[in-house]
């Protein structure tokens, strides 16, 4: 199992968006994809009806290391290929219980540990979202993952921020270790995705300039972590897909879909017929760079 974590100390900047949609694309090509959210406002599982009201058997339950019932969270299955275990709006208030706990950081590594058959075995990809920060809960993902990827927007102090989570990163890699030998238990690579990228503003522009001195220069030194991956433009397909709970990838199979190979019951529902005509009238190319974008993403998984 590959386990990718997005994660920025910013918010607003994409990481639900982009993480509810990589893991629908992964599983749309027949992978099986486990979301875990690790973000109280629980957006990502707020995609998927029905789940965020068992707090208790939410990410709660592992967490939650003072739960001496010993329950364990509850693994939602939501469509093929898709499993989650959703957020609660309580995990901040578990976090602060855990401050002084000295296995703060890895309390999801000695979960993933003991559900070896169940969990790690199970599943070709595990995605994590997380909250704006790099608290416990984040920490924790960070320990576990294969690939961090952190969006970033063009705005004017974007690149302060980024900077801040980079030191934030490289002092949490030194202070996780493995207490026999001394070495980092932080394997991941840390990626970064220019996001939300507008075709006509100076911010945007420098922003992009920025990134593809950045990009040459990696390949130039042969680099291989921190690096900058791919630049997203600013689209509302991807406001859409947030406002429908709908990922990129059906809205592409809706509108390839013939209006005579739909259900009688689809046909009658003027709500998908209006919505499956907003998507016919995308185009073909927008869709494939959709579809660029979260290959590049895999490669890097
Ligand atoms: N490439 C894009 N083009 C247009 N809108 C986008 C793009 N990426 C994200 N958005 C929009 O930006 C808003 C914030 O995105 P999202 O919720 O994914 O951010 P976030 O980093 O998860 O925020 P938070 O830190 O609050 O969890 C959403 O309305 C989303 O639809
Ligand atoms: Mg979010």
């Amino acid at each position: 199992m590959e386990i990718v974590t997005f994660a920025n100390i910013k918010g607003g900047i994409g990481k639900t968006t982009l993480s509810y949609n990589f893991g629908e694309y992964l599983a749309f090509h027949g992978n099986k994809v486990l979301f875990m959210d690790l973000d109280q406002q629980s957006s990502l599982s707020r995609n998927y009806k029905g789940i965020t009201e068992d707090q208790k058997h939410s990410v709660e339950a592992i967490f939650n290391i003072y739960n001496f019932e010993k329950v364990e969270p509850k693994i939602w299955h939501v469509k093929k290929n898709i499993d989650i275990i959703s957020g609660t709006s309580r995990l901040d208030k578990i976090q602060s219980q855990l401050v002084t706990y000295s296995n703060k950081y890895v309390i999801l590594y000695q979960w993933l540990q003991r559900h070896y058959d169940d969990v790690v075995a199970k599943y070709d990809y595990m995605i994590i979202d997380c909250h704006p920060d790099l608290g416990i809960a984040t920490s924790n993902a960070v320990v576990v993952s294969d690939a961090i990827f952190a969006p970033v927007k063009p705005e004017k102090y974007s690149f302060d921020s980024l900077k801040e989570f980079k030191d934030r990163l490289s002092s949490l890699k030194q202070e996780v270790v493995n207490i026999q030998t001394g070495e980092s238990l932080i394997k991941a690579k840390t990626y970064f995705i220019g996001n939300a990228i507008r075709k006509v503003d100076g911010v945007s522009k420098a922003f992009t300039h920025m990134i593809e001195s950045e990009m040459e220069s990696a390949k130039k030194n042969n680099l291989d972590d921190n690096l900058w991956i791919c630049k997203i433009p600013e689209w509302i397909l991807f406001t859409v897909t947030a406002s429908f709970s709908m990922p990129l990838c059906e809205m592409e199979k809706i509108a390839r879909t013939l209006k005579k190979d739909l259900t009688q019951d689809q046909q009658n529902d003027m709500d998908f017929m209006s919505k499956r005509k907003y998507f016919k009238n995308q185009s073909k190319a927008k869709f494939e760079e959709v579809n660029n974008i979260f290959e590049t993403l895999k490669k890097y998984a």
